[in-house]
């Protein structure tokens, strides 16, 4: 099976993280899917953006959950990039799902290191709400989380994100009745993939961006990688 190129924040080259304007150019560049990142304001709603504190990609100061969702509307999540981007504001999971939608795969990160309540529940709603339960795949370094997310829907995909290189990835996802290994690229070797497929499960390699890795990783035969630069895993995919 042709591996699968998904956009990391999005994943345009030229383009600031985590905004609709890098979403939109991933349908336009023909990606299979994209990645990002969901937390929750204070007064609730899910956003899409990576950090928990707003100080990186925002002209504010903080953490994300202790913003209401108009604070965090009056800021602009593009000017830290470039200013050609000042008007773009942190778009909800509602805005990012509109525009990639008929995407392949929509790789959602519970960015839920923090406790945010309900987190969960209120994805999967908005998943169901689209219709898009079969190219979702929920992703989140809390494994708890994702085993949450099972028991209220044991037909989504999960994705369990590891960080480091650990004994037997692939019993480990099983056991804990995983879909996928969303592994750090550098720790993916040719056993684990074998054994994760053997298994039933897909491994997914993050977040790549070296022209010799994603040779390697196409070789090795990994099922999704997660790029910055969409267009470059275009061009090595075509070629290999
Ligand atoms: O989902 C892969 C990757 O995005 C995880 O790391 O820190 O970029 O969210 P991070
Ligand atoms: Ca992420």
């Amino acid at each position: 099976m042709k591996t699968k190129i998904i956009g990391h924040r999005g994943g345009v080259a030229g383009y600031p993280e985590n905004t609709l304007a890098a979403f939109k150019k991933a349908v336009e560049l023909g990606a299979d899917g994209v990645e990002f990142d969901v937390q929750l304001t204070k007064d609730g709603e899910i956003v899409v953006i990576h950090d928990e504190f707003i100080d990186r990609t925002m002209d504010g100061s903080g953490l994300v959950k202790d913003h209401t969702f108009a604070e965090l509307r009056d800021m602009s999540v593009g000017e830290f990039f470039s200013s050609e981007f000042k008007n773009q504001k942190i778009p909800t999971l509602r805005e990012v799902l509109e525009i990639v939608k008929d995407m392949e795969i929509i790789n959602i990160e519970l960015k839920n290191h923090l406790s945010y309540p309900n987190l969960e529940t209120k994805v999967l709603k908005l998943v169901d709400e689209f219709k898009i339960r079969d190219k979702v795949i929920i992703s989140s370094f809390n494994h708890y989380s994702l085993e949450k997310i099972k028991k209220i829907q044991p037909a989504i995909k999960t994705g369990a994100l590891l960080m480091a290189k650990i004994i037997n990835p692939a019993d480990y996802a099983f056991k804990r009745g995983f879909d996928a290994l969303h592994m750090h690229f550098l720790t993916i070797d040719q056993k684990t993939i074998e054994k994760a497929h053997f298994m039933g499960m897909k491994i997914c390699a993050y977040t790549v961006n070296y022209s010799e890795s994603v040779v390697d990783l196409l070789e090795k035969g990994v099922d999704m990688i997660i790029t910055d630069n969409i267009e470059m895993i275009q061009k090595l995919r075509k070629n290999a």
